[in-house]
């Protein structure tokens, strides 16, 4: 037998492999939503409308009767069902009789400015996807103008959105296309609207470690420039269309992630209140500040509005992460939030068809584990929504 066949090039053996994943993946995406199907949002109820508008379901009942704004579908058993869109709709009617300015429409006035968010650690799995994606939908959702971008080569917050990194994206239109050196494109032209009213994309797959190549070698020949702002000038330009930009950053400190760092105004580290977890996180931050005094000494401003951990996956009957959440709010008070997100298996089954927990139906899960993780969600969120109103000046939404 001869040799060449007995033994096949390690190469080759891991190309087929990724094809033969690749193919396997897309044909069970094909199975599972047919190719023309786009992803959709589901309808809210009543409640859920009259919560996120922050009203009651009577008020919102009285406007359907008066025809006033939007009409809900209603279900055979007349139960008033409201679409993203419609709840939109009742944002810019309630606010033009608002009692104060932003009652219903939260987002920036004259004045304030953009907020950037990188959600970021590099500690794999700390929850950072699943972070990014519920706050950029919930943000959505209560009212803001808000901008999801994909910084992680391994695309899981798109994936999540419902492009598929790597077969709708063979043309480029990731954040690639507008921060690279030569010819870079206006990032309007990869920004993509999602199925949520208010949320736009843009979706990351692995072209994106080209900039981790590109800037080394355009450092060499002096025209890196300052590396560090491209995201920040790229955002620049779409500045008046959004309140708030979210990124989810890859988990490794790169120059992507110092990219999106030297961009934000706010910072989120997630943390899985493990011992190794937060062990590495000591190594995460040193390194990180190391970065930025390279950076500072070059000139730039590494002033932001706030920085905050994010206890991710926690499990509050378990003794030794209660130790370490203790542990962390002695050592850095202020600075960890005071809402935690539970470990729940609605967020990790919910995750498994694609979708966060702000798209699945209530009724496919026990109702108190929903509304258990749910409420856990929501005053994360939340939480992070009265600091982007604390930096504008306004201390209650
Ligand atoms: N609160 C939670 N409850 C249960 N499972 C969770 C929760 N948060 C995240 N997960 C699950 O943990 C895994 C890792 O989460 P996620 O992808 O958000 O982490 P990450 O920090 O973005 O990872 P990476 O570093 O690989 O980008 C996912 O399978 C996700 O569904
Ligand atoms: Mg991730």
């Amino acid at each position: 037998m001869s040799k060449d066949i007995a033994i096949e090039d390690l190469n080759a053996v891991i190309r087929q492999h990724s094809e033969w994943l690749a193919n396997q993946l897309h044909t069970q995406r094909e199975n599972l939503f047919p190719p023309n199907a786009q992803k959709a949002i589901r309808k809210f109820t009543s409640g859920e409308a009259a919560a996120l508008l922050g009203v009651n379901d009577s008020y919102l009942r009285k406007l359907h009767l008066d025809g006033k704004g939007p009409s809900p579908e209603l279900t055979p058993g007349n139960r008033r069902l409201y679409s993203a869109q419609n709840i939109q709709e009742l944002r810019v009617l309630l606010e033009k009789t608002a009692r104060k300015p932003g009652d219903y429409l939260p987002g920036r006035r004259e004045g304030d400015h953009m907020q950037i968010i990188g959600v970021m650690n590099f500690k794999g799995g700390s929850g950072k996807t699943t972070t990014a994606a519920h706050l950029a939908q919930r943000l959505a959702l209560t009212g803001y103008r808000v901008l999801a971008i994909d910084l992680d080569p391994q695309a899981s917050l798109t994936a999540l959105h419902g492009v598929q990194p790597e077969f709708d994206l063979q043309d480029g239109g990731t954040l690639y296309d507008a921060i690279r050196y030569d010819d870079p494109e206006p990032i309007s032209s990869i920004i993509r609207p999602t199925y949520f009213p208010n949320l736009d994309l843009i979706p990351g797959n692995l072209e994106l470690m080209e900039f981790e190549h590109d800037t080394p070698r355009a450092l060499a020949q002096g025209n890196a420039g300052l590396f560090f702002f491209r995201v920040k000038e790229a955002l620049a330009q779409v500045d008046e269309n959004y309140d708030v930009v979210v990124i989810d950053c890859p988990p490794q400190l790169g120059f992507l992630t110092m990219s999106a760092l030297s961009a934000a105004t706010g910072v989120l580290v997630t943390i899985h209140p493990e011992m190794l977890d937060v062990m590495s996180m000591s190594q995460f931050l040193r390194m990180t500040a190391d970065l930025m005094d390279v950076i500072a000494e070059s000139g730039a401003d590494m002033s932001h509005d706030w920085m905050r951990y994010l206890i991710t996956r926690y499990e509050p009957q378990d003794a030794p992460q209660n130790r370490i959440l203790a542990f962390l709010r002695t050592m850095y008070t202020d600075s960890v939030l005071n809402s935690t997100m539970l470990k729940s298996t609605a967020i990790s089954d919910a995750g498994l068809t694609k979708q966060t927990l702000y798209e699945v139906e209530r009724s496919a899960f026990t109702r108190s584990t929903y509304d258990r993780a749910i409420e856990s969600l929501n005053a994360v969120n939340d939480e992070i929504a009265q600091l982007i109103q604390k930096t504008w000046g306004r201390h209650e939404q």
